[in-house]
């Protein structure tokens, strides 16, 4: 696929056929050419052993969904590791809003699944986002985006697609990754000028999380069931603590949103 728009904006672009994970195909061109520079992106519509978070699967079948695989070696991304997820989920939510209908707003639950939410305010996702690290402290954002899929070939009920959220054709692969090029190293230049007050306030504004009752899953089994108040200074979740009113600091897990 040619990808004009996407090519103008990535260092390099490199599209796939298809490949089993975006991330790990990303991962072994770094080890054979470890020149390639920050901003390199890899990409399919044909992913068929994609990898979610806390190991999980991320699954669709081919042509009904992007994989986008994005390398950042730059020193500010470096210096705020913990963000990069949160940032990506920003910039998928703002680069995903006009390409769907007025009825669905989409909203990102902590730390970075882009959800659909109509007003029966059930969300619904259209985007996951895997970031890791690789042993030279370079960074992979892998994310993978419902495009084209139909209803039938959702891998879950609570999974929607750009497709199902508009009228008329599913939009064109090229518009789609150009717009989360564009929305994610947006968010990436002001991350250099250091604009993270900023930055926190943008993430903070595109949460569907914060201000909600939630229980959290950590990944050792315990649950924690509170108030989400806000981001720590490394973008952790603080969720109001049970009756002794003390905060706890969730790093990694699931969110389930109550009310
Ligand atoms: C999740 O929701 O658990 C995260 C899903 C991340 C899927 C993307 S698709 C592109 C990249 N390559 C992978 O193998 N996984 C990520």
């Amino acid at each position: 696929m040619q990808l004009p728009q996407s090519r103008e904006l990535a260092a390099e672009l490199i599209w796939r056929d298809e490949v089993a994970s975006t991330n790990d195909a990303l991962r072994e061109l770094v080890a054979e050419h470890p020149e390639l520079p920050s901003r390199t992106v890899l990409v399919t519509d044909n992913q068929t052993a994609g990898r979610g978070r806390l190991g999980r699967e991320w699954v669709a079948p081919a042509g009904g969904a992007l994989a986008i695989s994005v390398l950042l070696r730059e020193p500010a991304a470096s210096r705020a590791p913990t963000w990069l997820p949160l940032l990506a989920g920003s910039a998928v939510r703002r680069a995903l809003s006009p390409f769907i209908s007025e009825e669905h707003r989409l909203g990102v639950k902590w730390p970075n699944d882009v959800l659909a939410f109509d007003e029966a305010h059930v969300g619904l996702k259209l985007s996951g986002i895997l970031s890791e690290m690789l042993a030279d402290g370079s960074i992979i954002i892998g994310i993978g985006i419902n495009t084209a899929l139909s209803a039938a070939e959702l891998p879950a009920e609570t999974a929607t697609s750009l497709a199902l959220l508009r009228e008329g054709e599913p939009p064109e692969p090229d518009d789609i990754l150009a717009a989360v090029l564009r929305q994610l190293f947006t968010l990436l230049d002001s991350l250099a000028e250091g604009e993270m007050d900023a930055l926190r306030e943008l993430v903070a504004s595109d949460s569907s999380t914060l201000g909600t009752h939630v229980r959290a899953h950590l990944p050792n089994g315990v649950i924690i069931e509170g108030e989400a108040l806000r981001l720590s200074d490394d973008g952790a979740l603080v969720i109001a603590g049970d009756a002794d009113g003390a905060e706890v600091l969730v790093a990694a897990g699931d969110i389930e949103h109550l009310r």
